[in-house]
């Protein structure tokens, strides 16, 4: 089938829920995707943060193999050997305690404001509102809609759920304003991806430590998009020296299976006892094999520091080009953002039909999220697609 026929037969049988573009990759092999009509691309998207080792990561494909043989699939109602290896990788890097296995972020993060919540339920405090901020995204459920800071989000699905209040990111004096006796915790993505790959601060982030351990209240870091390895550590908050109650992660943890998972210390986890919360594929034999593969890699030596390396030489690279209509590069590690003065949409495009998959952060910023093994050649190759692209923009 080519992609047009793809793409007419998804137009018949799928929900109309994306704006897709008109390709339909067929298979990948590393930084590269050819689509059905066997044209190749170089995949600075890579599935939206997900494919950290590239596509069809060989080792990656053995583990799965190797588990397929084994056990794909049993129940939570037993102990799962794959998954309680993953948990004890995730603890020793994160600093925190226990894990909590789901299938997507959005799931990870509705865990997290459950887990939020019935914490103080369990002391008997009445404490349960979050606050989270302007411009975040935390996820398409009616509860991590909720808590995403942006109306376009949350139009038409009323009523929501109560319970989340909007402070200014990189703003504390508008956190401090929304505190209260009945805050139980603060959400928020230590960098800002869909709300246009903006870091927050490091005084910020410290600033919302001081306030949750001043109050007494949790304080959550949604890293689906900015963990595993993305910003040059397994989690951006590393970069920053403040550990959260809660962490969330997603996207990168599976490589391109799909696995979620939720952190917290021994105290917030106390939140939680049995029956209290559950995800029937969540943590399976399948998927953490892949995810203990995809740490296993991550957190060998001198993978990390590599990411640093190649995402400061791609920002460089960034800021070499010459045009006005940039506003700003940003971002860290390999989660980064070129800020233009108007929309990017037709950019985007451009850069596709010369064979550069990248997508937007907003309207207005372009963002490149590649596979955290990219080398400098497809570094060299995807910015000169991109200044190629800019001619004809
Ligand atoms: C920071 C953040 N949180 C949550 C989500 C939702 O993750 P998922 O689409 O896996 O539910 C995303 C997805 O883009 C995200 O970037």
């Amino acid at each position: 089938m080519t992609n047009n026929e793809i793409a007419i037969k998804g137009q018949e049988y799928v929900m109309n829920t994306y704006g897709r573009f008109a390709i339909a990759p067929v298979k990948g092999k590393g930084s590269y995707l050819w689509d059905a009509n066997g044209k190749q691309y170089l995949d600075f998207v890579g599935g939206i943060a997900v494919c950290i080792l590239g596509h069809c990561n060989d080792q990656l494909i053995t583990a799965l193999q190797e588990q397929s043989r084994q056990l794909w699939h049993v129940s939570n109602l037993y102990w799962i050997k794959p998954q309680v290896d993953l948990a004890e990788k995730l603890v020793n890097v994160s600093g925190l305690d226990k894990t909590f296995f789901c299938n997507s972020g959005a799931e990870a993060n509705e865990g997290a404001i459950k887990l939020a919540r019935k914490y103080f339920y369990r002391k008997k405090e009445d404490r349960n509102e979050i606050i989270v901020f302007k411009d975040s995204f935390h996820g398409r459920t009616l509860a991590t809609l909720t808590a995403t800071g942006q109306d376009k989000y949350h139009e038409g699905f009323a009523p929501l759920p109560a319970g989340f209040y909007y402070a200014e990111f990189n703003n504390l004096t508008t956190v401090e304003q929304l505190v209260n006796d009945k805050t139980c915790a603060i959400m928020v993505e230590p960098v800002q991806g869909e709300g246009g790959i903006r870091p927050a601060d490091q005084n910020f982030l410290l600033g919302l430590r001081r306030i949750c351990d001043r109050e007494g209240i949790l304080l959550i870091f949604d890293e689906v998009q900015s963990g595993m390895g993305r910003t040059g550590k397994v989690f951006a908050y590393q970069n920053y020296g403040v550990v959260p109650d809660i962490v969330t992660m997603a996207k990168g943890l599976g490589g391109g299976i799909p696995i979620g998972a939720m952190l917290a210390s021994e105290k917030a986890a106390q939140g939680f006892a049995p029956g209290d919360h559950a995800s029937t594929f969540g943590g399976n034999p399948l998927v953490t094999a892949a995810a203990n593969k995809v740490m296993d890699i991550i957190t060998t030596e001198g993978f990390l520091e590599q990411v640093t390396k190649t995402g400061e030489y791609l920002v460089q690279s960034l800021k070499g080009i010459k045009d006005n209509r940039i506003i700003e590069v940003r971002g860290r590690g390999l989660m980064l953002g070129i800020e233009f003065d108007r929309d990017i949409k037709e950019l985007v495009n451009i850069c596709m039909q010369k064979g550069l998959l990248v997508l937007g952060a907003g309207n207005r910023v372009l963002r490149m999220v590649p596979p955290l093994t990219i080398n400098e050649t497809e570094v060299n190759q995807a910015v000169n697609i991109l200044k190629e692209a800019l001619k004809d923009w």
